[in-house]
């Protein structure tokens, strides 16, 4: 059977990524041009500033994957774009870029959806992973409990009512002004930390989430208590949150009868969690090579050939949707 190359473009929020990947799983190239030194003067990502970014790194970014890859843009089968969720006008950037490529080449557009994307960056990780399986997407902008039926059909069954989990690692990093992304601050300092501290967990009788009242304790406390030992309530914070995720997948278990467990987005990357995933009883777990947990284009080349093979081809019509859903 012919290889088939599918050029992924990545431009959702802060991360300008391009990456060639063969039939779905063999990663050929992965450029990640990262903001974080530009927003991180800002404590988050500057809407605007990511938009001029994206335009500025685009183009090289996307010519270096293809030139990585050892192919030419003559060989690329598919141009795999994100079209949502993120912001819209990073999103445009990456979308308008790789709308023109398809035009200009003749090659079919895939609009792919980012949180695929996450889901997808385990396929790459784990040659025999295969659906269905359930997938906790634990990143800065969604946390949902999905259903993955097949490579493109997906059931959310539970998702956050307020904040994501990711946003609520960044909001308390911000408040112990730990820097942005907050997420990697609070995983190095609670690894010398204890659990000492209690915080509330929130609990629904559907697979729901809710982040914003451990999100609300401990920036309470901390600011009642300066002096708080800061490695201490990291971990705590960190025990919790795993302790909600590992809830709600151990009751997705129950609810499916499916015992395969996929972590995907950014949060997966964060040690503690992948440790109590790991001690999950009568379950196998995956979770994703630790670079392809956070924004990167192979993921979304890896979803987009699992669209590709299932006919399912944009046309230059196509917008960027903000608020895609799965
Ligand atoms: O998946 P992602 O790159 O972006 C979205 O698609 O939303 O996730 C970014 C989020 C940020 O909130 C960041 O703080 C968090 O992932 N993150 C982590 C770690 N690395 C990144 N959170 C906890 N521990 C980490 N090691």
């Amino acid at each position: 059977m012919k290889d088939i190359f599918v050029l992924g473009i990545e431009s959702s929020c802060d991360e300008t990524a391009a990456s060639v990947v063969k039939n779905g799983r063999e990663v050929l190239s992965n450029i990640v041009n990262s903001q974080i030194d530009i927003h991180k003067l800002y404590g988050g990502v500057v809407p605007e500033i990511a938009s001029r970014n994206h335009i500025q790194n685009i183009s090289e970014v996307t010519k270096l994957a293809v030139k990585e890859a050892n192919i030419t843009f003559e060989d690329v089968d598919a141009v795999a774009c994100t079209y949502g969720p993120g912001l819209v006008g990073a999103l445009l950037v990456g979308l308008s870029y790789g709308k023109a490529l398809s035009f200009a080449m003749n090659k079919p557009l895939v609009g792919t959806n980012h949180i695929e994307g996450h889901i997808a960056a385990n396929y790459i990780t784990h040659s025999d992973l295969k659906p269905p399986f359930i997938c906790v997407m634990m990143s800065g902008g969604n946390t949902q409990i999905i259903h993955v039926k097949d490579y493109t059909d997906f059931e959310v069954l539970g998702k956050t009512r307020d904040d994501a989990v990711g946003e609520a690692f960044d909001k308390v990093a911000r408040i112990m002004d730990l820097g942005y992304p907050g997420g990697p601050k609070i995983d190095e300092l609670g690894k010398n930390g204890q659990a000492n501290i209690e915080l509330p967990k929130t609990h629904f009788e559907n697979l729901d989430f809710s982040f914003s009242g451990i999100k609300t304790a401990v920036i309470n406390l901390h600011h009642k208590n300066p002096d708080v030992n800061k490695s201490d309530l990291c971990k705590s914070f960190e025990k919790t949150i795993a302790e909600i995720l590992v809830e709600n997948v151990k009751k997705s278990i129950e609810k499916t009868n499916i015992n395969t467990i996929v972590l995907a987005g950014g949060v997966s990357a964060n040690s503690y969690i992948r440790e109590e995933f790991m001690k999950l009883e009568n379950a196998k777990v995956y979770m994703p090579d630790l670079k392809l947990c956070t924004d990167n284009a192979a993921m979304i080349a890896s979803a987009g050939y699992y669209n590709y093979i299932a006919g399912k081809i944009s046309d230059l019509t196509l917008n960027a949707k903000p608020d895609l859903k799965l």
